[in-house]
């Protein structure tokens, strides 16, 4: 199993789901054994709640700044995947590079629709109504420099409905990410688990 650590700032439902998953045995190759929040928010209270190791990374903090900090953290803590769900600071090209392939991000839109910098929360799905879209949807992808702009690993299509608000399409969309995220995290533990190069690169 590897070492799964979930970087979140809001409200912490797919934090949930992903221990949830672990619980239940569904999810089987990884094991979730860091949360890092970057603000005082609801996953950090899940977090606490589920016994998991919780670290609340100030986003402000003077110094070597967040992403320095962060990759302290998971390289202290031997962490081999990273999952951000719902994690809101912009990650720096250095840490992005170094965890190519293994850190991944989950976003409320078929991406590359509605993504990039800003485009989180309510943003997302009011773009999409605006737009005229017939479908919308999730999508969890690799973790680039670009803003949400990495391969993507896997989509659930849902539709929009007449009269749906930012707030009816984002709930169901929600849903499926809840779903979505936790097969994809166990899809990707499989193929890096088969394949023997550590992630800093260097040979076994
Ligand atoms: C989700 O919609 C996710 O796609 C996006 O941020 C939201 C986080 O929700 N990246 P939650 O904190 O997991 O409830």
């Amino acid at each position: 199993m590897l070492r799964l650590a979930i970087l979140a700032s809001g409200t912490g439902s797919n934090l949930q789901s992903i221990l949830n998953a672990a619980d239940r045995g569904i999810l089987i190759g990884v094991e979730p054994v860091l949360v890092v929040v970057d603000r005082s928010c609801g996953a950090l209270e899940l977090a606490s709640a589920a016994g998991i190791e919780t670290v609340l990374l100030d986003r402000k903090l003077p110094g070597i700044g967040l992403s320095a900090e962060l990759a302290r953290l998971l390289d202290h803590r031997n962490i081999e995947m990273v999952a951000l769900a719902g994690w809101l600071s912009i990650l720096d090209g250095e840490i992005t590079e170094r965890w190519a392939g293994r850190m991944i991000n989950i976003h409320p839109s078929l991406l590359p629709l509605h993504g990039g910098p800003g485009m989180y929360g309510r943003r997302v799905h009011r773009a999409v109504l605006d737009a005229g879209d017939r479908e919308s949807g999730c999508s969890v992808h690799l973790v680039t420099q670009g803003v949400d702009e990495g391969k993507v690993l896997g989509q659930t299509r849902v539709p929009v409905i007449e009269g749906d608000t930012p707030e009816s399409l984002a709930g169901r969309i929600l849903i499926e990410e809840h779903k979505l995220y936790p097969q994809v995290i166990d899809g990707l533990a499989e193929s890096l688990s088969c394949n023997l190069t550590p992630h800093n690169g260097s040979e076994m």
